[in-house]
């Protein structure tokens, strides 16, 4: 098994340290444009090796992407990430760009690799790279709802007093402040509806805190954040390269599920070796489907930059 993960900035460089940790791998390469620094950072990570008991080998490489050839699985989180104020919108211009020579590159020499996207705006990027990589749609998926529905968990925790692994909950919908979904309704605290403890004016707060988690993040780092993001992107290379078949929610190619087509965008999916295997259906009430509708159009408008 061999892993490429495209970009040695923050996320890019976590998400290796977790892919290594985790041996998910015989070998992964870290690519960065940038001189030298994927270099530099795989080699601090080997040298952790022996304190953290590992034994994938990890190599750098600057923009040499003969290293990555014969990759399976390839997460790509090149690109600009947001400044405090700013949307995960506004990186578009720049991000296409990369993202598009990113997956051009990759693709001569892993034709049949499964892409993870995680470069923001994420969905428009998905979509992007599902619509210009000439690959079956299964094998494009992009990561944002595992990372939002880690921070939903976290302030669920926060106001049960609970375990956050106690926890199920799941955001559904565009990875953006106003476009993602937090189930509440579907939220359980070992099996319990969490509904049930929280009243009205609660579960309300934890709904917004979660959908401006991240912006919280960068308006106190600065820049925004690696850990959680790296961890999740993580956790579903994990789920392709073991074949876990974890339910996860991810950014797919929708072909008529939850109402809508021709867009990627965050559903409940099983992920395998296959990539995404199938979209489980929630049974979304009227308000949740005219929220996703509404999230859809949103991403959708953001897809058109694309063509212009
Ligand atoms: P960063 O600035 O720390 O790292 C980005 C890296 O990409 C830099 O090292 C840069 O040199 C490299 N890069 C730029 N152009 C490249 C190219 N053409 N080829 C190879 N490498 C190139 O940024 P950070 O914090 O790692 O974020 C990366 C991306 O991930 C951003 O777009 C950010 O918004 C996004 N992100 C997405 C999340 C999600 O849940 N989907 C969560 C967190 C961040």
């Amino acid at each position: 098994m061999k892993i490429t993960v495209v970009g040695a900035g923050a996320v890019g460089a976590t998400t290796a340290d977790n892919i290594a940790r985790k041996e998910l791998c015989e070998e992964l390469v870290l690519l960065d444009i940038k001189e030298g620094l994927a270099e530099g950072k795989t080699t601090d990570m080997m040298q952790t090796a022996q304190l953290l008991g590992f034994d994938t080998k990890v190599v750098g490489s600057t923009n040499d992407y003969a290293k990555t050839k014969g990759s399976d699985v390839v997460v790509i989180t090149s690109g600009l990430p947001r400044k405090p104020g700013m949307t995960r919108e506004e990186l578009i211009g720049t991000n296409a760009n990369i993202v598009r020579g990113v997956t051009q590159n990759i693709l001569q020499h892993s034709p049949d690799a499964i892409i993870v996207v995680v470069s923001n705006p994420m969905d428009t990027m998905t979509y992007l790279t599902m619509t210009t990589s000439g690959l079956p749609q299964n094998k494009v998926i992009g990561m944002g709802g595992i990372l939002d529905s880690s921070r939903f968990k976290y302030y669920l925790s926060q106001a049960l007093g609970c375990s956050p692994s106690d926890l199920n909950a799941t955001v559904i919908g565009g990875h953006g402040d106003t476009t993602m979904i937090p189930l509440i309704r579907y939220a359980t605290w070992n099996s319990v509806p969490v509904t049930e403890y929280l009243s009205e004016e609660q579960q309300k707060k934890i709904v917004a805190d979660t959908m401006v988690g991240g912006a919280t993040l960068t308006k106190l780092i600065g820049t925004s954040a690696w850990y959680a993001p790296g961890a999740a992107s993580a956790a579903l290379v994990e789920s392709i390269v073991r074949d876990e078949k974890r339910l996860f929610p991810c950014c797919v190619a929708l072909n008529g599920e939850y109402g809508q087509k021709d867009i990627c965008l965050g559903v409940p999916v099983v992920i395998g070796k296959g990539g995404w295997e199938k979209v489980v259906d929630y049974k979304l009430n009227e308000e949740e489907q005219g929220l996703f509708n509404k999230s859809a159009d949103a991403v959708r408008n953001m897809n058109d930059v694309l063509k212009t």
